[in-house]
């Protein structure tokens, strides 16, 4: 059995990680450590957990918290750690940075300890493209040696937390890898991201707001696609290598929200423009040709089919949607739009 710590297991992408990798039925434990923020949310693994209880467990806490996540991972016999956690959605680092800072770097290096004192076999920080900045329309794809450039306080978190495993790597020999994705949609994400913020607005008839004038790119992979990734660079990535992931996908916003438009049947007219986000990164768009040459990974699912896949997801799971958005997302994001 490979005993692999799983940090953020509650959140959009950790917990279809976790459903992905348990569904292997290969030898994997998994102990999944959240904190159960407003983003963690214990029924995107509800009716699994029971399933799958001689090889998943749960533990509620906070990857700042070194004395705790120490004692999970001595008395887990913990041997890979995979660390999703994190503060992930730009809008609220442009309101307040200080969670971003805590959870993102200094609870990277809260597990990075934790990793160096029990001699892990692999350390994974689950990265963004972010972290390199913004393109212009003409500019070539980031590539690993494109220079760390974040705009907001959300890239700048996670850049910082880059770092800080490159040098633990360097300095105490960590055994380390660091993928840097593009953005993921699929089913489970907290509906105030992009996609899933399309589509529950357009379901319920509301407006779809579009920061400036929508022609910001990204390059969209659906979420089973970055998992796989994952699990690929956990087992044979080179160590302390960086490793780009990214769908092959790019769609400018207005276009993204018209397509999700069409398939829902809803009107144009939906859609609302909205003062434009500050520091509003142009253009995301990922070269992978390390991850395909070295570890023969390359996304399969194809935007079109992706999406088709999430929208019905979510017009089928009205309950999880609801019990989400009754939570405090729909304060959140009434006060957000009414303040621009
Ligand atoms: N969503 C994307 O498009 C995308 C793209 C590239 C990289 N990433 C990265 O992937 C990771 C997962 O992203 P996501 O979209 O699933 O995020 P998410 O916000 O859906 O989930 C984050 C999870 O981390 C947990 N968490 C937050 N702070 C914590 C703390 N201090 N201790 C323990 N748990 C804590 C939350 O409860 C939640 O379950 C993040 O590191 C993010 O930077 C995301």
């Amino acid at each position: 059995m490979k005993n692999i710590l799983v940090t953020g297991g509650m959140g959009f992408i950790g917990s279809n990680f976790i459903r992905f990798i348990l569904d292997l039925n290969q030898d994997f434990n998994i102990i999944n450590v959240d904190k159960l923020t407003y983003a963690g949310n214990p029924e995107n693994l509800k009716e699994f957990t029971d399933k799958f209880s001689n090889c998943y467990r749960f533990y509620k806490n906070d990857i700042c918290d070194f004395d705790s996540i120490d004692k999970i991972v001595k008395k887990e016999n913990i041997e890979y750690i995979i660390n999703f956690a994190a503060e992930s959605h730009v809008d609220r680092s442009i309101n307040n940075s200080t969670t971003f800072c805590n959870t993102n770097f200094m609870g990277t290096q809260s597990l990075l300890n934790a990793a160096k004192i029990n001699g892990i076999r692999k350390f994974l920080q689950i990265s963004t493209d972010e972290v390199y900045g913004s393109l212009d329309f003409e500019d070539p794809p980031f590539t690993e040696q494109t220079p760390l450039a974040p705009n907001s306080p959300y890239s700048a978190s996670k850049a910082s937390a880059d770092l800080l495993v490159n040098a633990y790597y360097k300095t105490f020999g960590l055994p380390v890898n660091i993928t840097r994705c593009s953005n993921n949609y699929g089913l489970y994400q907290f509906p105030e991201k992009f996609i899933p913020l399309m589509i529950t607005n357009a379901l319920n008839n509301k407006k779809l707001p579009v920061y400036g004038k929508g022609i910001n790119i990204r390059d969209w992979i659906y979420v089973e696609d970055h998992c796989k990734a994952i699990l690929e660079v956990l087992l044979n990535g080179r160590i302390g290598e960086t490793y780009n992931i990214g769908g092959d996908s790019e769609i400018a916003n207005i276009d993204l929200v018209k397509i999700i438009l069409k398939h829902l049947n809803k009107p144009e007219s939906l859609i609302t423009f909205v003062k434009d986000r500050p520091g509003h990164d142009l253009r995301y768009a990922i070269n992978h040709d390390k991850i395909t040459r070295e570890l023969n990974w390359k996304p399969n699912i194809k935007f079109e089919n992706g999406l088709e896949i999430t929208i019905q997801w979510y017009k089928h799971n009205e309950n999880w949607l609801n019990n989400v958005i009754s939570k405090e997302y729909l304060k959140y994001y009434e006060h957000q739009y009414k303040n621009r």
